[in-house]
């Protein structure tokens, strides 16, 4: 007995110690004013030739200066004097879409301004600089002490952040600078703080695209895949007012002159050079105890892999009928797709490499800390955490159901629910407010019923949405309008959606018409579509409040479970959890082996997109032209020594969604790619990284130019871009 007792023992002791190592090699989102005392060393080490104030250096331009936020959840490069920026064709893939109709349709062909007067304006669109981050941690923690209120939620609410970011910069500095920013933002879970001043630039113009055949080749087969053949990138420009501020679009506006582009290299690398990563990483939850890896895998990748599932499989088969719902859902269609697969590969790194045991060592780990250091407060916390993840089970589930199957999966769940101010003008009589009303009321639909909806596919889908979470969902826990299913369509989902779509005022144009010419108060306040989703929202919010009592206690103990982390490993480099703020990552061109006995290079080439050709799969067709210009062999200056045309390479770099679209350097800091994705294998890395199998996947950046030069022609933007070619 005693025997297995010490057995039992040290093998507690040896995981304690092995899982409470530092960050493994290539692990970690650093932040750039840490790059200095954390990780330079390191980084020369494994071949960087630059000094740290090349990449970050808070008084003069460097290459922090020549990577950008694009739009909402992307990373771009800029590559020109003149605001010229590369990112991800899936990232430019809404503005590209917006422009595109049946006659022009630039998904499919592509697009190439030939001047800068085709440049095409991108209403939403914008790019925003980080100029400078700033440790902010002891500014805000004596501001939090100000607060008496120990259970206040102040040290992560963005609201109080940002305001005391603004106390800090001053009114003045705002006014003189246009289109700037303060954020101050929580990392390590409210244990630290940093500002950040941001200029955003409204005026982004696309400039290029290749078609979807290859910016988008592989399509969904493909996605989260490597080894991987997709030129996914997009081109974009940046425009300012004359004096180089920030402005929303205007024929006067000219190209942005950035403080820094980059420098971009065609001479190749090799498996093993140093590679590095600067971008915007979305969110990771690497601090997770064992009990959120269970709640991730069994209810939130579990819900979404079950629904998304329906729902895509509905989707595609209206897309492959008809070319206008194609255009219609395709980005619809990819964004589930992608997230589905995400959650798909993160259960397989959950369960395949056993996180929530590595997880329940660490915690082991800090308990057995927090007794020597005689700090029960880590415990408390850990005790805390177990109580609330088991205690929101059954409300998390109602609302990931909700969220997926309902507020995703049906579409009109988006019209128009603020119509009380429009029911009020036209049950009185004055005639300006009620056309006042009624044009808003017109806006609104119209927003909802865009270019991209149609009412057939979105009645297919919410039936199958509506029959499996009516499944899953006991009645008493569906929203309350659902008891209509069951009292006036006797249960019958397919017979009450059907019903909805023939009487709803914004089930069509010509519905909505008829209430134009002859508006009642009564039937808009009745209108199913309109309860129906009032019911919904109603019930999210519910949810959301539900759930709120337990998020209260849970952000405060897990501060003080990654506090306790932090000093537990107080001689370590830690990197704070993703959170949309300016990383870098760095590491190897490596491939990998994913699999007994097989190993996968760490570059494509041309050669695979033919033999992965199928031209009776849209996913796989290949353009004519990149079939003759590979025939030819036609690669210009940025073909391979052996003949070949380079098309993708990985890299060990730890990288998330967000990511995409950020610039890929060699050891000085030129660019030698763009990141776009992840195998699936490495998307736990999201929780633990995976050193053997993780891997950015990334175009290469003379593929990028031979298809801006061979492929589109446009040459001129070549000329723009500074080239180093030794
Ligand atoms: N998986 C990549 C990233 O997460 C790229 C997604 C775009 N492509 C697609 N087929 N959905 O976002
Ligand atoms: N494809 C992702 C993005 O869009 C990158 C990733 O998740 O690796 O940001």
């Amino acid at each position: 007995m005693k025997e297995l007792y010490w057995i039992k023992r040290t093998v507690v002791l040896l995981c304690v110690a092995f899982w409470a190592l530092p960050a493994k090699a290539d692990e970690g989102m650093w932040l750039l004013p840490l790059l200095r005392s954390q990780q330079l060393d390191e980084m020369k080490a494994l071949g960087l030739k630059l000094q740290d104030y090349d990449i970050y250096n808070p008084e003069n331009a460097s290459l922090k200066d020549a990577v950008v936020i694009f739009g909402g959840g992307c990373t771009g490069g800029v590559v020109s004097s003149d605001g010229l920026v590369l990112t991800n064709h899936h990232c430019g893939y809404g503005a590209i879409q917006a422009h595109s109709s049946v006659e022009h349709d630039y998904l499919t062909d592509g697009f190439w301004a030939t001047t800068r007067s085709q440049e095409l304006p991108n209403p939403g669109l914008s790019v925003t600089f980080i100029d400078q981050i700033e440790d902010v941690t002891t500014f805000v923690k004596k501001e939090l002490k100000k607060d008496k209120n120990p259970n206040s939620m102040n040290f992560l609410s963005p609201k109080y952040l940002n305001n005391l970011a603004k106390q800090k910069v001053g009114e003045k500095f705002l006014k003189a600078n246009p289109g700037t920013q303060v954020e101050i933002k929580p990392f390590f879970g409210g244990n630290q703080y940093y500002m950040f001043v941001k200029k955003i630039y409204p005026d982004v113009r696309l400039v290029g695209a290749p078609p979807s055949s290859i910016g988008k080749f592989g399509a969904d087969t493909d996605n989260w895949i490597w080894p991987r053949h997709t030129g996914d990138f997009s081109v974009f420009r940046v425009y300012a007012d004359k004096n180089g501020n920030p402005a929303e679009y205007s024929e006067n506006n000219v190209p942005l002159h950035p403080k820094r582009w980059m420098k971009i290299s065609i001479k190749g690398f090799n498996e093993g050079d140093f590679a590095m990563i600067i971008g915007f990483p979305g969110r990771t939850n690497h601090y997770y105890t064992s009990w959120e890896v269970a709640e991730r895998r069994d209810i939130d990748n579990a819900v979404r892999i079950n629904i998304r599932e329906l729902r895509q499989k509905a989707m595609l088969e209206e897309m492959l009928k008809d070319l206008k719902v194609r255009i219609q859902y395709s980005s619809k269609y990819a964004s589930s797709e992608n997230a589905y697969k995400n959650s798909i590969g993160s259960n397989w790194a959950i369960n395949k490499r056993d996180f929530e045991a590595v997880k329940r060592a660490e915690q082991a780990a800090l308990l057995a800390w927090g007794k020597e250091a005689n700090a029960p407060q880590y415990e408390n916390a850990l005790l805390t955490l177990e109580q609330i993840v088991s205690d929101r089970k059954d409300l998390r589930f109602r609302k990931w159901m909700l969220e997926e199957a309902i507020l995703r999966g049906i579409e009109f769940t988006s019209v128009p629910t603020d119509v009380d101010s429009v029911v009020k003008a036209l049950k009185g009589k004055d005639m300006k407010c009620i056309q006042a009303q009624m044009s808003s009321l017109s806006n609104a639909f119209h927003r909802f019923f865009d270019k991209n909806y149609s009412p057939d596919v979105d009645r297919k889908i919410s039936k199958i949405m509506l029959a499996e979470y009516r499944r899953l969902i006991p009645s008493r826990s569906c929203p309350e309008y659902f008891d209509i299913i069951d009292t006036k369509y006797k249960g019958n989902v397919n017979h009450f959606i059907d019903e909805l779509f023939k009487i709803s005022i914004f089930a069509s144009p010509e519905n909505f018409a008829r209430f134009v010419e002859h508006p009642s108060p009564k039937a808009l306040e009745e209108d199913p579509m309109v309860l129906f989703a009032r019911s919904v929202k109603k019930e999210r919010k519910a949810l959301n409040e539900s759930l709120q009592e337990f998020e209260d206690g849970y952000s405060l103990a897990h501060r003080i479970y990654v506090e306790g982390l932090l000093k537990m490993r107080a001689d370590e480099p830690q990197w704070p959890d993703a959170n949309s703020t300016m990383r870098l990552t760095y590491g190897q061109v490596k491939g990998y082996s994913p699999r007994d006995c097989d190993y996968y290079g760490c570059q494509t080439t041309l050669d695979g997109v033919m033999e992965k050709e199928d031209s009776t799969n849209w996913e796989f067709v290949v353009p004519k032209r990149l079939k003759e210009l590979y025939a030819k062999q036609d690669f210009g200056p940025f073909g391979l020594n052996d003949g070949k045309m380079p098309v993708a390479l990985c890299a060990t770099t730890h990288t998330t969604g967000g990511n995409s679209g950020s610039p890929v350097m060699n050891a000085n800091g030129e660019l030698i790619g763009l990141n776009f994705d992840r195998n699936w294998e490495g998307v736990g890395g999201d929780i633990e990284y995976l050193p053997e199998y993780q891997r950015s996947i990334i175009v290469d950046i003379r593929y990028v130019l031979f298809l801006i030069d061979k492929y589109a022609g446009a040459t001129d933007l070549i000329k723009e871009m500074d080239i180093v070619l030794k």
